[in-house]
């Protein structure tokens, strides 16, 4: 297939597209490379891969043209971000999104996978399916749900619209983030020897590893459309919901060196644990990867000095760095540049 990637060069996208291509797909890369093109840069001489770097609240819709697939991981990825700036955190992650699905559906791409978020469900106690009502809590939370509400309706015979509403993802990645919690506790574990844990650590958070969610989403694309077309599915494990103190004590036990926990910020008003039935009958999907597997990964690329640990890797501080910078955030000079 010929498969768009919006957002490709970002933490999911970086593991995404290697595997898009080793299973054979010409994937172009839309993408403003607010963190480089670095992440992709083993692969930028591949010849099924085209890196356009634009905007998806403005580029040029013959991008679109020839695409099979769409796959929109472009976003301003957390809550911290979306409470910066929440404006712009709607116009990408909710009009842009819009955008993209129409821009697709009008080229004639058959596929269009909007990459969701299991936060939109906010704080409840029950265990989550898809047929719950989604109680968003934040710019960022409410932005998803706004386009899936947008986007899901767009299904016709010849368009087939799936959203898939990760867990909070965790694992290396060429667009490594230790803003996201397993990471940064390893990161801290092993740096400082001490886990970072938000209070009070009792709000629960399904998790998954960034390259099983990249396999998810190669899956979706797999599946005959009737199955999922105009759908959602919670994307993650069962086993993998975890309260936070505990999942904390967990990153410590597969660290070299035993840490302690370190506390931080206001109780969390976010809590959620959610069923993945759907995603595991339906479409056969099932986790590899642990917290675990991360933790001794991470600690591995740490100590080996093989991952970058700066500013770029927390994601809200090198958006602020970007505003601060009015060179690096001109939209007009980063405009549909072909790489
Ligand atoms: N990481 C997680 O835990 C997680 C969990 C659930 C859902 N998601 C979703 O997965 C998607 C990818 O998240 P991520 O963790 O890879 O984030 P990321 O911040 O690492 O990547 C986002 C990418 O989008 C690009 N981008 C941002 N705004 C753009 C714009 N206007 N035009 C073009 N490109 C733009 C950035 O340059 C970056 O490469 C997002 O939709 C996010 O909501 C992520």
């Amino acid at each position: 297939m010929r498969v768009l990637v919006t957002g490709g060069a970002g933490y999911l996208g970086a593991c995404l597209v290697p595997q898009l291509l080793a299973a054979g797909h010409e994937v172009t890369v839309l993408d403003r490379f607010f963190f480089g093109t670095e992440p992709l840069a083993e692969y930028a001489q591949h010849p099924r891969i085209h890196l356009v770097r634009d905007d998806v609240r403005w580029c040029d819709g013959r991008v679109f043209e020839g695409q099979e697939a769409v796959v929109d991981a472009a976003a301003l990825s957390n809550d911290p971000a979306g409470a910066m700036d929440p404006w712009r955190t709607r116009e990408i992650n909710y009009l842009g999104r819009v955008r993209t699905s129409r821009l697709a559906r009008e080229a004639g791409a058959s596929r269009y996978l909007l990459t969701s978020s299991c936060s939109i469900y906010g704080f409840q106690d029950s265990i989550l399916t898809e047929e719950t009502t989604p109680e968003p809590l934040t710019e960022y939370a409410r932005a998803n749900w706004l386009a899936e509400q947008d986007t899901l309706p767009m299904a016709s015979p010849s368009f087939c619209p799936t959203a898939v509403r990760f867990a909070t993802l965790y694992g290396l990645s060429p667009r490594m983030r230790f803003d996201l919690a397993v990471n940064g506790m390893v990161l801290g574990g092993v740096r400082t020897h001490r886990i970072p844990v938000m209070k009070d650590g009792t709000q629960w958070r399904p998790f998954l590893h960034v390259r099983d969610a990249a396999r998810a989403i190669s899956e979706v694309l797999a599946a005959p459309p009737g199955s999922v077309r105009g759908r959602v599915f919670n994307v993650g494990s069962d086993e993998q919901n975890f309260q936070v103190r505990p999942l904390a004590e967990l990153v410590a036990a597969h660290l070299r060196e035993p840490p302690t926990l370190e506390w931080y910020g206001d109780p969390d008003v976010r809590s959620y644990r959610v069923s993945f039935a759907r995603a595991r009958s339906e479409l056969g999907f099932t986790p590899s990867l642990t917290p675990a597997d991360a933790a001794r990964e991470i600690e591995q690329a740490l100590r080996a000095d093989a991952v970058d640990t700066g500013l770029r890797t927390k994601t809200v501080e090198w958006y602020r760095h970007l505003l601060s910078d009015p060179a690096a955030a001109d939209p007009v000079r980063l405009r549909g540049v072909v790489l």
